[in-house]
């Protein structure tokens, strides 16, 4: 059964230190809160209160972020017990072995490509809303994805965007990094400005009636707000960057999904007092409920917050795939080319160009809207594959030193999963065709290619 081997983690360590390590805890959280504030709670929020929860959405947030948080727990096991590029492909090629490792990693490339995609494509939109304020009309073949009824031929600004971030990322990690904390400072100061301002507009009577839509309205919001906090997994692809990975990649990955849920529940909560539910299925919720009540300065500004939240959102999403795919074709599993460290900016040069392309095409030629859900099948699978992992992870006794450990080991692991597969049978039966397909295909590339190429088969043939 040679589609099992297992990956050790010393032979993972073998090839790691090729990167550069600059990152520290505080980097990460900031790589963690840049990856997860974005589209989902600028835009995804509005659709989620108007059409499924009401002001319940407060529970919606809730409900998601202990999926989150019992994944997160997970993920800071496996983080600093295999820390290595790769995530939870890693995680997997050690305990579950290399198929499962190759199903994951794919179903990575397609959460952080999807979501980069999806995300340059909101970022064009506020930011041709934004130069439309300004007086400024961008002709409209080059603003939006191919759709001749509208005359658009290509997204010029999400082409754009997704080359500026991929040359950032390529001018070396800590020089993007300090970019991202930049960006994360501007959006932090949007969303509490928000919060601080909005707070004196609530008005309790919107709270009524608070669940419109039933319990089952706030599960499928849970379900549709779950992508707002997508992003921190994405801390774990840069553990070979991490001067001290053991312990700060813990402290990055769970202080940023706290920070994030404490910020995403007084959001919802002033956001549907302020505005009645039924009238928040716009793009724009959160400026929307600020022009609502004729703040339209702040409204601008949060216009701005939400373009730099997007920005940040693609920064981490793009780096994060490159890490994945520079791991998976170090392995052997993908191209060569693609693991290949320049030597000046010690990052891997052809992944980064690789992957920028592929994302500017799908955001430049292909309407997105549709797709985001996509994004959460795919990252609430890995999720439910990990926790798995760590039960793997114990009973393997593999004598590893890691810095931090899941409590309650099988019970906490065990509702993770279910939490997160309960979500998972809450999104649309379209998502579940895309998501099996995608797989399909996965599989076929890795009997075609991957299981011969892997460099595990090349050492047990002694080459
Ligand atoms: N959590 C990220 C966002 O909401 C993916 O944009």
């Amino acid at each position: 059964m040679d589609i099992f081997r297992k990956k050790t983690v010393e032979s993972m360590g073998e090839n790691a230190g090729k990167l550069n390590r600059t990152l520290g805890a505080l980097d990460l959280t900031a790589l963690g809160v840049g990856a997860i504030i974005g589209t989902g709670i600028f835009v995804l929020t509005g659709v989620a209160a108007a059409v499924h929860a009401g002001p319940g959405l407060i529970f919606s947030f809730m409900i998601a972020a202990i999926a989150c948080v019992l994944s997160a727990i997970c993920y800071s096991e496996f983080a600093s017990t295999v820390p290595v590029s790769g995530s939870a492909y890693a995680y997997s090629y050690v305990v579950f072995g290399e198929i499962i490792a190759w199903v994951l990693g794919w179903d990575l490339i397609l959460e952080y490509g999807v979501a980069s995609a999806s995300v340059a494509s909101g970022w064009s939109s506020y930011f041709i809303g934004l130069l439309d304020g300004f007086g400024i009309h961008l002709p409209a073949a080059i603003s939006g994805a191919y759709d001749p009824s509208k005359g658009s031929f290509i997204d010029l600004p999400a082409v754009i965007i997704i080359y500026v971030v991929t040359y950032l990322l390529n001018k070396g990690v800590k020089e993007a990094a300090r970019f991202n904390s930049i960006m994360v400072i501007v959006k932090l100061v949007i969303v509490l400005l928000f919060i601080g301002v909005g707070a004196f507009y609530v008005k309790p009577e919107n709270w009524s009636p608070f669940l419109p839509f039933g319990i089952s309205g706030v599960i499928n919001g849970a379900a549709t707000v779950f992508f707002a906090y997508i992003g921190f997994d994405a801390v774990a692809t840069a553990a070979e960057e991490v001067k001290r990975p053991q312990r700060d990649l813990p402290i990055g990955i769970i202080s940023s999904l706290a920070i994030c849920t404490v910020l995403y529940i007084a959001v919802s909560l002033v956001l549907t007092g302020m505005v009645p539910y039924t009238q928040l299925n716009v793009g724009d919720p959160v400026a929307f409920a600020l022009r609502f009540v004729n703040q339209n300065t702040l409204a601008g500004f949060i216009s701005i917050g939400a373009i730099a939240g997007m920005t940040t959102v693609l920064l981490v999403m793009l780096f994060g795939m490159t890490r994945l795919l520079f791991a998976i074709s170090r392995d052997g599993l993908l191209t060569k080319k693609l693991s290949k460290v320049n030597e000046k900016t010690q990052t891997p040069t052809q992944s980064t160009w690789v992957t920028g392309t592929l994302i500017a095409l799908l955001a430049g030629f292909v309407p997105l809207n549709k797709l985001a859900n996509l994004t959460s099948i795919g990252t609430l699978f890995a999720f439910t594959v990990v926790s798995f992992g760590i039960i793997a992870l114990r009973k393997n006794k593999l004598g590893l030193k890691s810095g931090f450990k899941v409590p309650w080991v099988p019970f906490l692991p065990i509702l993770s999963a279910a939490a997160c597969f309960y979500l998972m049978l809450n999104l649309q039966l379209i998502t579940w065709i895309g998501f099996l397909i995608w797989m399909a295909i996965g599989v076929l590339i890795y009997f075609i290619y991957g299981r011969k190429h892997s460099l595990l088969n090349n050492e047990s043939n002694g080459k």
